[in-house]
């Protein structure tokens, strides 16, 4: 891997049925094809779309990722996918620990590092999320919460190519709101004190074409998870070409 070369991922959350799932998957690899982007791209579907998607994208040097991973290989947990059939999809990476995980699933450091795991014997990369509440920055302590997830969140030693973390702050996801580039500089060089060197920080929470230029012109930040700009091949495309 290139040291450190930005990742722009598009989580698409809970958002798209097939037509205009595959046409915004569509539209990102005809733009990835035209012009060859500057950062690695990466879009994580939902589930159900996961595998037209990689057929779309196949060949446009746009990665495929999943959203979430069981824990298990395989067995009785309904509803649940594991990373290895993510991988046979077509992923190869696999979202693990985003807020809406962490809070509206209520899950733990426990489990995501298991998931973690998963990913890793899947063959994956995982992309663990990591990011303080409103009440814990307003007691300023993002950057205890932050080192804290990291320290229960992954399993031994991680290794660069294998992992990549975005910080997200909860309270910027889907809100409009972005902490200072300060203080996203701050958190990230947290982050990277605890990490092999060369691991990619990706920002996420807000992130849009306006402001996607001084966030990812920040030394720290290697990138960006991108939510609902992600769903938008042009705001996309936008946040991708900000890396050149
Ligand atoms: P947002 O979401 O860009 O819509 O804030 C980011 C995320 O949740 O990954």
């Amino acid at each position: 891997m290139a040291l450190r070369r930005k990742l722009v991922a598009g989580n698409w959350k809970m958002n798209g049925l097939r037509a205009d799932g595959l046409a915004l998957a569509g539209a990102i690899a005809d733009r990835a094809r035209g012009r060859s982007p500057s950062c690695d791209l990466l879009v994580c579907p939902p589930a159900t779309l996961v595998i037209p998607v990689g057929e779309t994208i196949a060949g446009s040097g746009v990665a495929l990722g999943g959203q979430d991973c069981a824990p298990a290989d395989k067995g009785a947990f309904t509803g649940d996918i594991c990373a290895e059939m993510l991988k046979d999809a077509g992923c190869t990476y696999v979202i693990v620990g985003h807020s809406e995980r962490r809070h509206g699933h209520g899950e733990s450091d426990d489990e995501i590092r298991v998931k973690v795991a998963a990913a890793w014997r899947a063959g994956l990369v995982a992309i663990l999320c990591v990011g303080e509440t409103r009440a814990e920055r307003e007691a300023g302590r993002e950057v205890a919460v932050v080192t804290g997830q990291l320290a229960g969140s992954i399993p031994g030693t991680a290794a660069a190519d294998k992992l990549v973390i975005a910080y997200e702050p909860v309270w910027a996801i889907g809100t409009g709101l972005v902490p200072t580039l300060a203080d996203i500089s701050a958190v990230h060089h947290s982050i990277r004190s605890v990490l092999p060197h060369d691991t990619r920080i990706l920002y996420g929470g807000s992130v849009n074409p306006k402001n996607c230029g001084e966030i990812l012109s920040l030394d720290e930040v290697d990138g960006a998870l991108v939510g609902g700009a992600s769903l938008k091949a042009d705001d996309f495309w936008a946040i991708a070409e900000a890396c050149r």
